[in-house]
């Protein structure tokens, strides 16, 4: 009653009070826990930031090495779970497979829901509700890479490799999906480094339309492993976490950097998207796009360039010279380059989202923990509607509808 406008696409509603990303889209600053992205992508890696962003503070040496040995223990999947992924057939897309697997986990640790636990499970704040949080986080973290590699192999009719043990985060990422049998596989350092600083680039964003959907499902106090499988849903998508994949399709389309001015008037006739340009909160570049460049630099020194690069710069110049996208402040956002460096690293085209959703898991566990623990308990997230359907009418029965 009483509400006569709508928010279409939350422009102006805020949620939450969050203590963990900070976005400034005008001057295109962007900090995790009040540290500058720069700094944490020079001198932190992605476990280090995730647990920044889960616990609020950088981890003595000792804390990292305790949280590092917990996600990496927790990285060896679930019986169950390996039967669950052979039920996919070859050509399922792999975000369909990883959000299916993460939403079966949840009946894999029954002690994970508050439905069977008790609905104060994870809003009491004590001992036990702590631990049990962070059991939860190290599982879904440790797992996320090898549902991920399980999500690449069981396409190409592979076994599954175990994680193995001695290796980063990333580097055992790489290890299952690459390794081809018995002989000595390492990953390249220079790939394993270049994956993590992606990593570490994605773990977090605000309340971007994945994060508000785990914290919406969250809300109604279901367990963080359903929770998560609905944010992989969300970021699934063109406009958000599927724009990586977007963009490499988008430049395979337009065949070469000639084409481009072409493309762009077809842009501009709203006849084509460009992906990997524009942002809700960015109204300036993204700063990460920045490093995305760089890490490309040093990937490309391993991989050669990637041919579509030329064609991505081109589009790039000619965009950012365009009244059109100058008038609405449209720049470059993360997934603009990313997709080039996975790319060259043989990622397949389709498996580009799993590698923005696999480090995303980090953020929505924060947003999730924040939100189970903060003062006044969970309020469910139940927004309001504008109606402008009709008003009360008499139903009609079948022969007399005209
Ligand atoms: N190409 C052409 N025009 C665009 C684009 C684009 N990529 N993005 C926005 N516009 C236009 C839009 O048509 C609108 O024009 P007008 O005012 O004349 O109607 C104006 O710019 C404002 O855009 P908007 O659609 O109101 O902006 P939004 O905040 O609702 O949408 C967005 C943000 C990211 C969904 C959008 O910019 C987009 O579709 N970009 C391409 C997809 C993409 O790269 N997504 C990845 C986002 S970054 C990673 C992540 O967090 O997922």
């Amino acid at each position: 009653k009483g509400l006569r406008i709508a928010d279409k696409g939350f422009l102006n509603t805020a949620v939450i009070t969050s203590e963990i990303t900070y976005i400034d889209g005008d001057a295109g600053v962007l900090r995790y826990r009040g540290y500058p992205i720069e700094q944490l992508a020079v001198h932190s890696n992605f476990l280090e930031t995730s647990y920044l962003l889960i616990y609020g503070s950088l981890p003595t040496r000792s804390q990292s090495k305790l949280f590092e040995h917990e996600v990496m223990q927790h990285s060896i999947a679930h019986h169950d779970a390996e039967s669950l992924l052979r039920a996919f057939r070859y050509d399922s897309h792999p975000m369909s497979i990883l959000t299916s697997a993460f939403a079966g986990l949840g009946s894999m640790y029954s002690e994970a829901n508050p439905s069977l636990q008790g609905q104060t499970l994870y809003t009491k704040g004590d001992a036990a509700c702590l631990a049990n949080m962070d059991k939860q986080i190290y599982r879904l973290i440790g797992k996320a890479t090898t549902l991920a590699a399980m999500a690449y192999r069981v396409r190409q009719g592979r076994k599954f490799v175990t994680p193995p043990a001695g290796l980063s985060y990333t580097g055992s990422f790489l290890y299952q999906m690459d390794h081809l049998g018995e002989e000595e596989y390492k990953p390249s350092p220079v790939l394993e480094k270049a994956l993590d600083v992606l990593f570490l680039l994605h773990a977090d964003h605000e309340l971007n339309a994945s994060c508000t959907t785990v914290l919406q499902t969250g809300s109604s106090l279901v367990d963080p492993y359903s929770a998560i499988a609905a944010g992989c849903a969300s970021l699934y998508g063109p406009l958000h976490g599927g724009a990586n994949e977007a963009v490499i399709r988008m430049l395979i389309s337009i065949g070469s950097p000639d084409n481009v001015p072409a493309f762009v008037e077809q842009v501009k006739r709203r006849e084509k998207v460009l992906s990997g340009f524009g942002h809700r909160v960015y109204k300036t570049s993204d700063p990460r796009s920045f490093i995305v460049r760089k890490t490309a630099d040093e990937v490309f020194k391993v991989t050669g360039k990637d041919e579509l690069l030329e064609t991505a710069m081109r589009l790039h110049e000619v965009a950012m010279k365009d009244e059109y996208f100058i008038k609405r402040k449209l720049a470059p956002n993360v997934d603009f380059c990313s997709g080039l460096i996975y790319r060259s690293m043989g990622f397949p085209l389709d498996f580009f989202p799993v590698l923005f959703a696999v480090p995303r898991v980090v953020g929505w566990l924060a947003h999730w923990r924040q939100m189970m623990l903060q003062p006044g308990g969970v309020k469910i997230w139940r927004p309001r509607q504008v109606y402008v359907g009709p008003s009360v009418r008499d139903y009609v029965p079948v022969d007399e509808r005209g």
